[in-house]
């Protein structure tokens, strides 16, 4: 197939299994829409620079508006022999106004157009990110606080630690997913420069308007370096490495449901909607959302490291390589956005086990740190209420009992400055309404926090 592109300087035409090999339009496809509103703003802009006149403008325009009714209708035929949707949508409009549509090139090269588009395309997936994450961050505020007062067990070490609310471990998700909003927040801000007008590495000599296609297309201003802005990709590993760290929440979130689902830990259940059986053992009800979540992780790491591997050898300024960076943003995007999309309902649906969390808040001696506190209150140093909460711990194993079942004289045996008020004060329910500091478990505190959660995102 002949491609015409740049037909004019070569003899042979291009060999069939290189262009099957080098095409990125199966890929960048997706771009059309973009592609037709940057191409739309730099006509405009080419008019009002005087580069075209009035009638070639309105007929540009309105042959690009033809153009994406044919792709939004599947009627555009794309054809890989123009190697990408930019000069696939060139030739779909040159055969809807004739030579006129060859003029929407002055003053561009695709080296500029692509890292337009791909900038344009990725701000708003950022946008529909930051909607999911918000949404997850609402499910999550309104069940902390139906969770406000109910024990959990704390970890350290995957080992009891502390009775915590479930609320506040609800709210410790929330934390790690209010970061990634603000990395992306903060990513979109490098993202929203516009490359257009660097042409192919040195920019152009029209006299062209770069403001006016930047605020036409939503940018916040303009790529202050022509070399750099055609090939520079540093927005596609920021997107890349945002998406790595959103999975990585969604990973630790969904090893812990898998964890607590286990019956021998039976924290929580998961509604069977999100869950697969066995297609031999037929008790079985398997955790899959939240295992694949984590297994999805894989793949989406894979495209930060492919990301950046793919760029570190590159000289400026653009070079072919870079066409590869499409197809791993694309990917993890999707892998992510489907994550992402999943998560409010799948965390909807838990259900806390709350006898047998309680059950294991208050095992494994989860009062200690408690009791040594109050010693300290009473005057002793921490150092030392360590040391004789530790060997009143080591009796309770030898007994089999927990603290509270050992006796007053028992305790006092420990430290005089134990009195019958102990009882009361290293109960879980007490252990965790204690802590009632900023950022703490107690009920008040997950309550006052999900509040602000709820108000930050005016729900
Ligand atoms: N399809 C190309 C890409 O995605 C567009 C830029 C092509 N530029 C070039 N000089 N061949 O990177």
């Amino acid at each position: 197939m002949k491609n015409t592109t740049w037909s004019g300087r070569f003899n042979k035409q291009m060999d069939t299994e290189v262009l099957e090999f080098s095409q990125s339009l199966s890929v960048d496809i997706v771009l059309y829409e973009t592609d037709i509103a940057v191409t739309i703003a730099h006509i405009e802009m080419l008019f009002k620079c005087g580069h075209i006149k009035k009638n070639e403008c309105v007929k540009i325009i309105s042959g690009l508006k033809k153009v994406l009714k044919q792709a939004e209708t599947g009627r555009l035929k794309w054809n890989i022999a123009f190697e990408d949707v930019h000069m696939n949508i060139e030739n779909a409009l040159v055969k809807i106004i004739g030579d006129l549509g060859k003029k929407i090139h002055l003053g561009r090269s695709r080296n500029d157009l692509v890292a337009t588009d791909l900038r344009i395309y990725l701000r708003e997936f950022v946008d529909i990110y930051l909607s999911k994450l918000r949404e997850i961050q609402v499910v999550l505020a309104h069940m902390s606080k139906e969770h406000s007062k109910s024990l959990f067990p704390g970890y350290t070490h995957l080992q009891v630690a502390q009775p915590v609310t479930f609320g506040h471990h609800l709210l410790a998700w929330c934390e790690m997913l209010y970061r990634d909003e603000l990395r992306l927040l903060s990513f979109r801000k490098l993202l929203n420069i516009m490359p257009l007008g660097s042409a192919a590495l040195s920019g152009t000599s029209l006299k062209i308007d770069r403001e006016f296609v930047a605020k036409k297309l939503g940018f916040d201003s303009v790529t202050n370096n022509s070399m750099d802005a055609v090939s520079d990709r540093d927005f596609v590993c920021d997107f890349a490495y945002a998406n790595s760290m959103i999975m990585m929440h969604l990973s630790r979130i969904s090893e812990e449901l898998v964890l607590w689902m286990s019956p021998q830990i039976n924290l929580v259940s998961l509604d069977e909607s999100f869950c697969t059986g066995s297609s031999i053992m037929p008790q079985k009800k398997n955790p899959d959302v939240p295992e694949l979540i984590r297994g999805k992780t894989g793949s989406v790491y894979g495209a930060l490291i492919g990301m950046l591997t793919l760029m570190k050898g590159l000289p400026l300024t653009y070079n072919r390589d870079m066409q590869e960076d499409k197809s791993m943003i694309f990917e993890s995007v999707d892998t992510t956005l489907s994550c992402l999309a999943l998560m409010p309902r799948l965390i909807s649906t838990l259900k806390l086990n709350s006898k047998n969390a309680e059950l294991v808040a208050s095992s494994s001696f989860s009062n200690a740190t408690d009791l040594a506190e109050y010693l300290s209150k009473k005057g002793m140093a921490f150092r030392e209420a360590h040391h004789i909460v530790g060997k009143i711990v080591k009796l309770c194993e030898k007994k089999s009992v927990d603290i509270l079942e050992l006796s007053l004289a028992d305790l006092q045996k420990y430290s005089s400055m134990i009195d019958a008020d102990i009882f009361d004060i290293i109960r879980p329910e007490m252990c965790i309404a204690s802590r009632e500091g900023d950022g703490g478990t107690s009920p008040k505190s997950v309550v006052k926090k999900a509040n602000a959660i709820l108000r930050r995102l005016r729900k």
